[in-house]
């Protein structure tokens, strides 16, 4: 089983699913998110929960995927289920909120993302994959971020499906 965890626009979610990769869950905590109506249109299952997010994943989850989710998981929670994520910088620069924002005041000139594992602290886990784009003079928040975000939505489905496949290949 594979459960997604987000809280905003769900543009990452959406990608996934139409990729091919089988989400049997979206686990959303705030009520008034645009996940929200993608899942529906994609005809996913989904839990809206403010509080006890972590409670809705089922036992026999074997990955949970965060996709823009903004709460912390408790050490419980990571230590059960494999869990990755997706941040808007080349980690480990510009850990944490508003990562495309520290990063051109930081006057980068190259960033990206990355996507790793998820362990106890913030952004910290090991990595699983980076790629790169060159920030222009241009940039803004909301241009560099757009320029990240169609990276992402790549990446992403290509590494979860890769990391599927070694995954059934073991068993
Ligand atoms: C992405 O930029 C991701 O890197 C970060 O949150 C954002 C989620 O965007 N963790 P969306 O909700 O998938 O559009």
């Amino acid at each position: 089983m594979i459960v997604c965890m987000a809280s905003g626009e769900g543009s990452n979610f959406e990608h996934i699913v139409r990729e091919g990769i089988k989400v049997d869950l979206l686990i959303t905590n705030n009520t008034t998110a645009e996940v929200i109506r993608k899942a529906i249109r994609l005809n996913i299952p989904y839990v809206i929960a403010v509080k006890d997010y972590e409670a809705h994943v089922p036992e026999s989850t074997e990955l949970v995927i965060l996709a823009g989710f903004m709460k912390l998981l408790s050490k419980d929670f990571i230590s059960k289920f494999p869990t990755i994520n997706i941040h808007p910088s080349l980690l480990p620069s510009f850990r944490g909120m508003n990562a495309v924002r520290q990063s051109l005041k930081a006057g980068v000139k190259v960033t990206g993302l990355t996507i790793h594992w998820v362990d106890e602290g913030i952004d910290t886990g090991s990595i699983v994959e980076q790629v790169t784009c060159r920030v222009a003079e241009s940039d803004t928040e909301e241009t560099l971020q757009n320029k990240i975000k169609k990276l992402e939505h790549t990446t992403y489905p290509r590494v979860l499906k890769d990391l599927i496949k070694l995954k059934e290949k073991r068993l």
